[in-house]
């Protein structure tokens, strides 16, 4: 495991997108792994800006998306499609076929699951993963006491998870209950992981998820266990190590 510690936001953003380009390059067809929540957002401005200057390209790059809310359609505005939408996709040179998000309006939920897992393994699996975190030390929708065997499945959210998020929606009657999720296993297949924290509410589920014991209780913890594990987290975030 690795830890970046830098100043602020903004640097913990380049720096981010620093390391998704120097994959892109490296490997042009990439398959990328892709967070949502307000974490990435420098980073997908940064990597906006990197594609202007031509530094990188998209056009063979493939993406999966972590989670979707389930019941949210794509044109919802709180829908993580509409998200990456917004603030990537419609920016850059993706062919939009390539774009993966699970799909929360699915009557089969199952058949998406194991057709999400399908995809991936037929593009060779995820090359880079980028992960935000929860309060409660959630990635994806991996929520605390989740199984870590566990693969693309439906989740319900912790009700803390539903307060966080209740700050993007109208009421927070309105946030959805449940969500379609990769799953710990899912995430661990990833050949490279990079995790972002921003901010001192943070801080605690950083310090348990890298010093503390490997457990379900903090699903980020797992990541000790991976291999090729980068922190990338300012100050602020990393106040308890
Ligand atoms: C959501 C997403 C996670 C994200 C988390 C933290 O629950 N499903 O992938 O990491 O929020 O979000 P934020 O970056 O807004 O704190």
């Amino acid at each position: 495991m690795r830890i970046i510690c830098i100043d602020n936001y903004e640097d913990m953003s380049r720096k981010a997108a620093h390391i998704v380009s120097s994959q892109l390059i490296l490997k042009p067809n990439s398959v990328l792994g892709l967070a949502t929540g307000s974490t990435p957002l420098g980073m997908y401005k940064q990597l906006i800006k990197s594609y202007n200057d031509g530094l990188i390209d998209f056009q063979k790059v493939t993406t999966f998306n972590l989670d979707e809310y389930y019941g949210l359609d794509r044109k919802n505005q709180q829908s993580y499609f509409y998200y990456m939408y917004e603030n990537l996709f419609k920016h850059i040179n993706i062919d939009i076929k390539r774009v993966n998000i699970p799909n929360g309006m699915a009557k089969d939920i199952e058949k998406e699951c194991l057709d999400y897992e399908k995809s991936i393994r037929n593009c060779g699996g995820i090359d880079l993963q980028v992960l935000g975190i929860g309060r409660n030390g959630h990635i994806g929708f991996n929520e605390p006491d989740i199984r870590f065997e566990a693969l693309t499945h439906m989740v319900k959210l912790d009700k803390q998870t539903i307060e966080d998020n209740s700050r993007f929606f109208n009421s927070i009657e309105k946030v959805p209950t449940k969500a379609i999720s990769m799953g710990i296993k899912t995430i661990m297949h990833a050949k490279k992981v990079i995790l972002l924290a921003s901010g001192k509410e943070k801080a605690e589920a950083i310090e348990e998820a890298i010093y503390g014991k490997i457990t379900p209780k903090l699903p980020a913890s797992v990541l000790q266990l991976h291999p090729d594990v980068i922190f990338v987290i300012d100050k602020a975030a990393a106040s308890k190590l």
